[in-house]
């Protein structure tokens, strides 16, 4: 199944780089078929906390206020056991990132780039590939945080403006949702939950994750909504607890972080009964295991897209002629070839299930 889920980021990222070109028009649809999981909820909910989490590394920029205005388009690769993790942002294709921090700050620079030094925000996404063998293949969206007002410095549109760029994600039926709730805020007054119901009325693609259990009222607990009872989604709800602001001032790193997380849920007496399927490795699991899923009941869709894909591919090609344009044409090849890659390993599979087996 890994195979799968590669193949699947493979072709995500071919897309990405040939429509950013704008030179074949079945690509849009093909890309709109795979799978991503976006991240959703309020300002400084966790959004960016928790995707770090989920990917074990930290790379993000993260605080208050509105720290992430562009979209960040992030494709996890596993690579073999015992190679270099590295990052690769999709505007910089030769450089090979193997410091994290660096890649916070070219995320920064990159917003900046785009939207001057300011609060504003921008819809144009950074992309961004991370190569590692401690990664499961996953493509992750990183979104603005929705907010109520504009603050000094933004425009009044922007409130409207972060909705909108989030819902134009989140709408798409192959968009899994990570909708992030901070536990120290009434669930009835969540912004995830009310954008993701929007778009997902009976929860069939929405997850429901909840931050900062550890900064609740003394006396207050989560324990009604982690099993369910205050608020019902089809997946069941799993509790977080991310680095605080201290934290992060103090460099507190990732392996610390999980082990203080898993400590937590497992000593505090309320959540002991719900520790193993509580943090941030249990979320990262459940992710990958509901992509295999989502990936599985698309494949004949995919498929039939896949080949529709190659005949217009084909056709593109030998209307751009080889010497013309050698650039885009070899772009388009590459993306054909993945495409039959594509198409091969789904019938492998198709065969597989026929013959009665499960291989995927
Ligand atoms: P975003 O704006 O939704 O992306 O949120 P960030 O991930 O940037 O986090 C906002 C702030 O909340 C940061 O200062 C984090 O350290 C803090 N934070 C996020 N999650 C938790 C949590 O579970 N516990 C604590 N104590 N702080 C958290
Ligand atoms: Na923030
Ligand atoms: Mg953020």
């Amino acid at each position: 199944m890994d195979n799968l889920i590669s193949l699947v980021n493979k072709i995500q990222r071919a897309c990405t780089a040939l429509g950013d070109h704008g030179e074949a028009s079945a690509l849009p649809t093909l890309w709109d078929s795979l799978p991503a999981i976006a991240v959703v909820g309020g300002q400084s909910s966790g959004k960016s906390s928790v995707l770090e989490s989920v990917v074990g590394k930290d790379f993000l920029p993260r605080g208050s206020g509105i720290v992430t205005r562009r979209p960040l388009v992030l494709q996890l690769h596993k690579s073999d056991e015992g190679t270099r993790e590295y990052a690769e942002f999709l505007h910089l294709p030769r450089k090979r990132f193997t410091d994290f921090a660096a890649v916070r700050k070219e995320i920064q620079d990159e917003t900046d780039r785009e939207t001057g030094r300011t609060k504003q925000i921008s819809s144009v996404p950074i992309h961004l590939s991370i190569f590692s063998p401690n990664v499961v293949n996953l493509t992750l969206v990183d979104l603005p945080g929705l907010t109520k007002v504009a603050v000094e410095g933004q425009p009044e549109s922007i409130v409207q403006d972060i909705e909108n760029m989030v819902r134009s994600y989140i709408e798409k039926p192959n968009c899994i949702i990570l909708a992030i709730s901070p536990a120290n805020q009434d669930l009835a007054t969540s912004d995830a939950i009310k954008i993701s119901r929007e778009v997902d009325p009976t929860g069939e693609r929405t997850l429901g994750v909840l931050t900062k259990i550890d900064l609740m009222d003394k006396g207050t607990n989560a324990v009604d909504i982690l099993e369910g009872k205050s608020y019902r989604l089809k997946f069941p709800w799993v509790g977080v607890v991310n680095r605080s602001q201290a934290d992060i001032n103090k460099n507190v790193d990732m392996i610390a972080a999980r082990r203080r997380e898993r400590e937590y849920f497992a000593s505090t007496p309320e959540y002991r009964h719900l520790a193993h399927r509580m943090g941030s490795e249990h979320l990262a699991k459940m992710l990958s295991k509901h992509l295999e899923t989502v990936i599985k009941s698309r494949i004949p869709g995919i498929q039939s897209l896949i080949s529709k894909t190659i005949v217009e591919l084909e056709t593109e090609l030998s209307r751009l002629g080889r010497p013309i344009a050698a650039d885009a044409g070899g772009k388009l090849y590459s993306i054909m070839e993945i495409c039959r890659l594509f198409d091969q390993n789904f019938r492998e599979h198709l065969d597989g299930v026929r013959s009665g087996g499960d291989k995927v």
